[in-house]
């Protein structure tokens, strides 16, 4: 995929170390799908491999793309001082997204945790913009923090929104299990993105309580662009070519079906 050069329009720091890129890249924004990610060129040339960053939004029409992220390195680091006007290297979008469609005339369970979150908001952008024919029958955003609610507002336009907090500061002390339980959630489909703790829980309650579940494993995403064999997942089925057990995160998914991953 070719590379292209996006135009910074602005970015904030919304919570300590987690930062709000938006950025004009028509070419991305014009195909993204809720679930996919962009991959971001250092301007240091040392450091050569991209790194993934999912889509927390997009507009097709505005040419825009916005990238929620948190600091974890020289890299992203260096992303964090992009202000207005400046260039970045970036293709996209990679990956293949969730499968929304699964969530028509259903009650969907938009479940993340941490910096798995923001993707989280783009699908549910996406569901409240399907024709009214196609949408779910109810959307809930159960989103997991460590301490403060960064983006839950803006989920609360598209989704009735439950919150965990591991301190307790707000919402369901604990996961979003913990949260999914206090409230007496349901929901036909679950739509998720977290650390791999959370997302094993997740693929063993869907599995318990019969519900259709797409895990997005993007955490475990290194270059994102199939350079660096460091996303490669166990997989229950082999794969037809090379007649193994594994998936490459970032070309294969980074959104599996729960029951086809090994966590
Ligand atoms: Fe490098 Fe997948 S993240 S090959």
């Amino acid at each position: 995929m070719e590379k292209v050069t996006g135009t910074v329009i602005c970015q904030k720091e919304i919570e300590a170390d987690i930062f709000d890129l938006q950025v004009r890249a028509p070419e991305i924004a014009a195909q993204a799908r809720p679930g996919q990610f962009a991959a971001l060129y250092c301007r240091d040339r040392s450091r050569m491999l991209p790194r993934p960053i999912s889509l927390c939004g997009f507009d097709a029409e505005a040419g825009t793309i916005r990238l929620v992220y948190r600091t974890a390195g020289a890299g992203t680091r260096e992303f964090s001082a992009l202000r207005e006007g400046d260039a970045l290297e970036l293709t996209g979008p990679l990956g293949n997204g969730f499968p929304l469609e699964e969530a028509r005339g259903r009650r969907v369970l938009l479940i993340g945790g941490g910096i798995g979150i923001p993707p989280m908001l783009a699908a549910a952008w996406a569901l409240a913009g399907e024709p009214a024919a196609e949408r779910p029958a109810a959307v809930t955003a159960v989103l997991g923090y460590r301490s403060s609610l960064f983006l839950a507002e803006e989920f609360a336009a598209f989704a009735e929104v439950a919150a965990a907090t591991e301190d307790g500061s707000a919402g369901t002390q604990g996961t979003v299990l913990d949260a999914l339980r206090e409230n007496s959630l349901e929901g036909d489909v679950i739509f998720a993105c977290g650390p791999r703790p959370m997302l094993r829980a997740l693929q063993t309650y869907a599995r318990e309580q019969g519900i259709a579940c797409w895990l997005s494993l993007e955490e475990r995403m290194a270059c994102g662009v199939g350079a660096c064999l460091a996303c490669v997942c166990e997989t229950a089925e082999t794969d037809t070519h090379s007649h193994v057990h594994n998936a490459r995160i970032c070309r294969d998914g980074p959104v599996f079906a729960a029951e086809a991953v090994v966590l």
